[in-house]
């Protein structure tokens, strides 16, 4: 009588456990991303993330992309207003924090920005990975 239900049970356990091996699939958080930076970060950043000279560093080819992962959600959840300097060209500007996005919407923007316009940097920012440095 209780065998159906070890069954499932059991069934159920290798389904949760194979799942969570399987690896993030980074080209839809890219695809999300791409509505998230339209409304939240081109203004500044520019439809091809090529900046605004003097104010707005870019994000396309940037070397600062290549910052570790937490340094570039640190940024869009505390914000930017410290010298930085971004190929080789100082900007002393100021990026509001954006905490109000969500963690996955956070994810996703800079999945988008470090695989578009040429940039292709290695590793996935997670959901997880943002709250984990949220305050
Ligand atoms: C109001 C304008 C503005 C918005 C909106 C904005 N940024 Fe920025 N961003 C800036 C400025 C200005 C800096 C440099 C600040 C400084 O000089 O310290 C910057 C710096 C950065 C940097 C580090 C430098 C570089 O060029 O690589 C990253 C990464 C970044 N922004 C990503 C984002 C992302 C992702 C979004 C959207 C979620 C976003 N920004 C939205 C203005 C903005």
């Amino acid at each position: 009588m209780f065998k159906p239900i070890i069954a499932l049970l059991f069934i159920t356990t290798i389904f949760v456990i194979g799942t969570a091996f399987i690896p993030q699939d980074i080209s839809e958080s890219i695809k999300r991303g791409k509505e998230v930076y339209e409304l939240s970060c081109q203004n500044c950043h520019m439809e091809n993330g090529e900046g605004m000279p003097d104010v707005n560093p870019p994000l396309a080819k940037a070397d600062y992309l290549k910052k570790p992962l937490a340094e570039l959600i640190n940024i869009v959840l505390k914000g930017q207003s410290d010298e930085i300097v971004v190929n080789g060209k100082k900007y002393n500007t100021l990026m509001p924090a954006m905490d109000y996005m969500d963690d996955l919407q956070i994810a996703d923007a800079l999945n988008f920005i470090r695989n578009s316009w040429g940039n292709k940097s290695p590793g996935t920012v997670t959901p997880a990975m943002v709250k984990a440095l949220r305050q």
